[in-house]
């Protein structure tokens, strides 16, 4: 039996020793590496993935250099103003997820107008996490019914898995059945830590900036070949 595969999400790690490998700054691995994010998001779509979540910039890389830090923000203003188009061209809904009061203005009224642009699509939904933490997401649904019940709108006992699910900020999206993290390392870095409960884990040593569409297909093709049960016998 094959899995059902509705939901992938990715961390791109590896950009910073792509570069390193070869002599070049970090940038030029992140350079890169928006590539292969525009490629694979491309591919996922040709592919009729449902949904795909991207770990593009965590809450904790905003302490790295102020140099590298400012190539990342120009490079998602650039990704944000052009290349965007491509996969909304393709039907994506396009959706951002994290704490966006963080980010630039002009930064944040892109990603609201794409977001509205998109948001009646109903292809593959692309969901970029941007300054997101998932620590804080979920101290963030925690507030949200913390303030409902001093509201007395919701009896602490009413408070389910489900509802409190809708209130992160993946709210209506299904949980990933699949989170693949490039570059060796084998951590999950604070990402979709409520979301990936029965997730499968596939760990790759490639460095992002050189996956591909092919390796994305070879790791379907071993998730499929897996037996999830979900802590069922
Ligand atoms: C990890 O590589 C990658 C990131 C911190 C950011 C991911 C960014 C991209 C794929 C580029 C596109 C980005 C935007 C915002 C559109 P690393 O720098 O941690 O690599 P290292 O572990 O080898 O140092």
């Amino acid at each position: 039996m094959t899995n059902k595969l509705k939901h992938i999400a990715i961390i791109m790690d590896g950009n910073g020793r792509w570069a390193q490998k070869r002599g070049l700054p970090r940038t030029a691995g992140h350079k890169k590496g928006a590539e292969t994010l525009q490629q694979i998001a491309k591919a996922a779509a040709d592919m009729g993935i449902e949904y795909l979540t991207l770990y593009a910039f965590s809450t904790e890389n905003w302490k790295r250099d102020k140099g590298e830090v400012d190539y990342l923000m120009n490079l998602l203003r650039q990704y944000l103003k052009s290349e965007l188009k491509e996969i909304q061209d393709r039907g994506a809904r396009i959706k951002f997820i994290g704490e966006r009061q963080m980010l630039a203005d002009d930064i944040k009224a892109e990603m609201s107008r794409i977001e509205k642009e998109t948001a009646g699509n109903n292809k593959l939904t692309l969901c970029v996490a941007l300054s997101y933490g998932s620590r804080a997401e979920i101290v963030a649904a925690a507030k949200k019914a913390a303030e409902l019940v001093a509201k007395g709108s919701l009896e602490p006992e009413q408070l389910t898995e489900d509802m409190f699910g809708s209130f992160l900020y993946t709210g209506e999206m299904p949980d990933p059945d699949l989170v693949i993290r490039t570059s060796g390392e084998q951590r999950i870095s604070n990402y979709l830590l409520w979301q990936i409960a029965y997730s499968e884990f596939y760990f790759t040593p490639t460095l992002w900036p050189d996956f591909s569409a092919k390796e994305l297909e070879e790791i379907i093709a071993d998730f499929n070949s897996r037996e999830r049960r979900y802590g069922k016998v």
